[in-house]
C-alpha cells in the first residue's frame, strides 16, 4: 500500500534514481561514493517501479535518471516506462557513452521526456583525458545530435575545474552547436573522489573571477538562445549554496542497492543511519528515516548561523562540507565568511598540485 506524507512535513520534488554505478567513464570529480555498488546489489527493475510510484504519492515530480552510467542496465527502457506510469518527468543523465541512436529510440518510445550530456572540456584531447576514456568527446557530440534530431530538449552540464576554467566560453559554445536549451556550469564540488583530486580540480582566483564575468557576458549575449546556469565555486564564494535546497526538504537519492539519501554525498558523514527501499516505504524513509531527520530545518545549527538572517535561505550551506572541513556535520560550512573555521577554506583554495588525478576506480564496480 501507498502512504503519503503528513501536510507539516516539506515535500520532495525531485528523486534522482541512481541505476548503477557502473561507467566506462572514470572523471576524477565523479559524484559517486568511494566505494562503490556492485552490479549484483543493483534494485531490481520491479523494484524501481514500486519506487516510482510510491515518488509519485509523496509528491515527487520529476526523476532524474543517473548513475553511473545509466545505459549501462540492459533493462533501462523497461525502468524509464515504469517512470512514466508513475506520471513522473523524467530526465535521463547520461556521460553519452552507451546510448545508441536505436537504444534512444526505444527510450523515447518508453517515455523519455529530457536528456542531460555531460561535457568534459570543447577540446577533444583534454576532454578525453579528463573523462579517462579515448572517443567519448565524439560520442557525445553524436548522442546529442541525435537527441535534437529526436526533438528531445537537451541540457548540457559541464564540471568546472582547473584544466578547463579558461575555457567557460568554448564549452558555451559548443553548447550552443549541440543545440542544447540549457548548460549548467558546475564548478566540482569537493567529496567523494573531487575531495580525493582537491589540488590537482581547484581553480586559481583569478580563473574564477574571469570565468564569472565571462558567464555574465555570455548570459546577456544569448538571452533568448540559450539558459547559462551557473554558480560561483564554494570555496571562492563567501556564502554557502544552499545544498540540495536544504537537507531533506526538497529531494531524495536512491543509491544503485537501494539505499535513500539527503544527498548525493550524505554517505561521508559517519554515524548516520540509511534506511533501504527494499525494507520502508519511501513515504517513510522521508518522514522517519534518521538520516532524513537528522539535519531537517535549521534548528540543529550553532552560531554564527543560530542568530543569521540567511538561516532559512542557505540553510547554513552543505552539511558534508561542514564535516568535511571541521569534522562536524551540524557546523557552519566553512565556506561562509562568518564561520569561525573560514580561514582553512582560504587555505585549502591556495593548494594545488600538479600530478595525475585518482581517477575513479571500475575496479570497486562489481561489472
Ligand atoms: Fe548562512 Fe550560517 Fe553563514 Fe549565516 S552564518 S550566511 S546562515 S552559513
Ligand atoms: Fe551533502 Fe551538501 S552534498 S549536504
Amino acid at each position: 500500500m501507498v502512504t503519503t506524507a503528513p501536510k507539516a512535513l516539506p515535500r520532495p520534488l525531485g528523486l534522482l534514481a541512481e541505476l548503477t554505478h557502473r561507467c566506462p567513464l572514470a572523471c576524477p570529480y565523479c559524484s559517486n561514493p568511494l566505494a562503490l555498488d556492485r552490479r549484483e546489489d543493483e534494485l531490481d527493475a520491479a523494484t524501481w517501479a514500486r519506487v516510482f510510484t510510491e515518488a509519485a504519492a509523496l509528491g515527487v515530480l520529476q526523476v532524474h535518471l543517473s548513475g553511473g552510467e545509466p545505459a549501462a542496465r540492459r533493462d533501462l527502457e523497461d525502468i524509464m516506462a515504469s517512470a512514466r506510469q508513475a506520471g513522473l518527468y523524467t530526465n535521463l543523465i547520461t556521460s553519452g557513452v552507451g546510448v545508441t541512436a536505436a537504444r534512444l529510440d526505444k527510450l523515447a518510445d518508453a517515455g523519455l521526456d529530457h536528456v542531460q550530456v555531460s561535457i568534459q572540456d570543447s577540446e577533444a584531447g583534454s576532454a578525453d583525458h579528463i573523462a579517462g576514456y579515448t572517443g567519448a568527446f565524439a560520442r557525445k557530440r553524436a548522442l546529442a545530435a541525435e537527441v535534437v534530431a529526436r526533438g528531445l530538449p537537451l541540457t548540457v552540464n559541464a564540471v568546472i575545474h582547473r584544466a578547463n576554467i579558461d575555457r567557460v566560453a568554448e564549452m558555451v559554445a559548443m553548447a550552443l552547436a549541440m543545440g542544447a536549451k540549457r548548460v549548467e556550469i558546475a564548478h566540482a564540488q569537493y567529496y567523494g573522489w573531487a575531495l580525493k583530486n582537491r589540488a590537482m580540480l581547484m581553480p586559481r582566483r583569478d580563473q574564477v573571477e574571469r570565468a564569472v564575468a565571462t558567464i555574465e557576458e555570455l548570459r546577456a549575449r544569448h538571452r533568448g538562445e540559450i539558459v547559462i546556469d551557473a554558480v560561483v565555486p564554494d570555496y571562492h564564494a563567501r556564502f554557502p549554496k544552499p545544498c540540495v535546497g536544504g537537507w531533506g526538504r526538497r529531494s531524495l537519492n536512491v543509491t544503485p542497492a537501494g539505499k535513500v539519501l539527503p544527498c548525493h554525498a550524505a554517505e561521508t558523514i559517519p554515524g548516520l543511519e540509511f534506511w533501504s527501499v527494499r525494507e520502508k516505504s519511501l513515504a517513510d524513509i522521508w518522514q522517519f528515516s534518521p538520516a532524513f531527520t537528522a539535519f531537517r530545518g535549521t534548528d540543529f545549527l550553532p552560531e554564527p548561523c543560530a542568530s543569521c538572517e540567511r538561516r532559512e535561505i542557505d540553510f547554513g550551506g552543505c552539511r558534508c562540507q561542514a564535516f568535511a572541513l571541521t569534522g562536524d556535520a551540524r557546523a557552519t560550512d566553512p565556506v561562509c565568511h562568518l564561520s569561525p573555521d573560514h580561514a582553512r577554506v582560504v587555505q585549502l583554495a591556495e593548494e594545488r598540485e600538479d600530478v595525475a588525478y585518482h581517477y575513479r576506480d571500475l575496479a570497486h564496480t562489481g561489472s
